[in-house]
């Protein structure tokens, strides 16, 4: 019996299978990142496609958080409906739906919000342009604590299974974590535990605002893979610091890096380069043996699932360019039990000319098969 199509308790969680869309900006969303007509469309298509559990693509719990005009958006009462759309037509098939919640930090947009983008601290030499990070003052960083807790309301509001906060890429929570980017004095930072105070909060108070009932996850780095960056040290602190303040995440996606080349790799084509975060996500698992872990990045064939699930004891296995390429394939594996990979036209080939569309919305580009287009013939 195949472990990745068996169903899982994740916290409070059921999901079908062990099988994961990472989040994924998808550029779907309009100006003001509202969910159009051609995201729900892709949702249906994921969500038939068989995937147990679709993580949305990071959502600005406040405006000046924003990274681009295409992210979705939560930080009104005014999205919950057109959030609701995406939850109603996921849950149609017995699929699970998040909400990744963030804010970019140092990546906000200054020509978008207008401003110079709030971040843990002020100017950084890899910064430049018009718009120079500033450092958020102690009442700034409350309110965007805030910003994360409503924001979670709004999403239990809409209908959505959990929120996951995006803890990791070098946004805006993984900007305090990093000794790289924090260079605070103060109570948020310095040492490992006040650098994890702004997660911590953000956890704590959405329990406390929310009730244990609610999933709350996180995607978090296992190292920065930069010089200066968080180390597995530092990120297997940072858990313990959140469970001794019982602000213990319901589950704990890994990834890492702060760059595209390390988090989001290329020509992942051998067995031996995919999971390129297993060794740290062992780590996890020794350390912790009780909390739900995740793994992301370059998982592709079905041996590589079937071992991270079964020998290595990773809860699910997430995934994001797979389902660019092809948001069907969990079905057409389920049928064949077969390798992804030996299913030629269905494999990612970790190319990364998806990340090379500007504005438009993502698709595979190795394939010219635009989601958009894929959700209309599938609908
Ligand atoms: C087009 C694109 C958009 C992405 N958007 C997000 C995002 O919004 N939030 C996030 O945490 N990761 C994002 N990622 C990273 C993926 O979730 C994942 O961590 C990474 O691609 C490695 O997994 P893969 O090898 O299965 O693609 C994105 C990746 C791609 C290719």
């Amino acid at each position: 019996m195949s472990d990745i199509f068996t169903p899982k308790r994740i916290g409070q969680l059921e999901v079908k299978n062990r099988l994961m869309r990472s989040a994924t900006a998808e550029r779907l969303v309009d100006k003001d990142g509202v969910v159009t007509d051609d995201l729900l469309a892709y949702y249906k298509t994921l969500a038939k496609g068989g995937v147990g559990t679709i993580v949305t693509g990071y959502t600005a719990v406040d405006p000046q958080g924003r990274s681009g005009w295409q992210m979705m958006a939560i930080y009104s009462d005014n999205y919950i409906k057109g959030l609701q759309g995406l939850t109603n037509i996921v849950h149609q098939y017995d699929t699970k739906i998040i909400v990744q919640l963030n804010h970019c930090g140092r990546y906000s947009a200054g020509a978008l919000i207008g401003t110079n983008p709030l971040a843990v601290s002020a100017s950084h030499e890899e910064i430049k342009g018009e718009f120079p990070p500033r450092e958020a003052t102690e009442s700034q960083i409350k309110d965007v604590i805030r910003a994360f807790v409503v924001s979670a309301e709004r999403a239990r509001e809409a209908g959505f299974d959990g929120v996951q906060i995006h803890a990791a890429h070098g946004y805006l929570v993984s900007q305090f974590l990093s000794p790289r980017t924090n260079k605070r004095t103060d109570q948020w930072g310095g040492g490992i535990e006040n650098r994890s105070r702004f997660l911590m909060e953000i956890i704590k108070q959405t329990r406390q605002k929310l009730g244990a009932d609610f999933p709350i996850w996180i995607k978090t780095n296992c190292e920065d893979f930069i010089d200066g960056g968080l180390t597995l040290s530092d990120s297997i602190n940072v858990i313990k610091y959140l469970i001794e303040n019982k602000a213990e995440p319901d589950a704990i996606e890994i990834s890492g890096g702060v760059t595209f080349d390390t988090v989001i790799r290329k020509d992942v084509l051998s067995p031996e380069k995919e999971a390129y975060f297993l060794p740290q996500a062992e780590t996890f698992r020794r350390t912790y043996p009780n909390i739900p872990l995740i793994l992301v990045g370059g998982i592709r064939s079905y041996e590589i699932m079937e071992k991270v699930v079964g020998e290595k004891k990773m809860d699910l296995v997430a995934m994001s360019r797979p389902f660019i390429r092809d948001p069907n394939f969990p079905l057409s594996l389920q049928k064949t039990c077969r390798g992804v990979r030996t299913d030629a036209p269905t494999t990612c080939i970790s190319c990364n000319l998806c990340l090379g569309m500007k504005k438009e919305p993502v698709r595979c580009r190795a394939s010219e098969n635009p989601i958009t287009k894929i959700s209309a013939t599938r609908s």
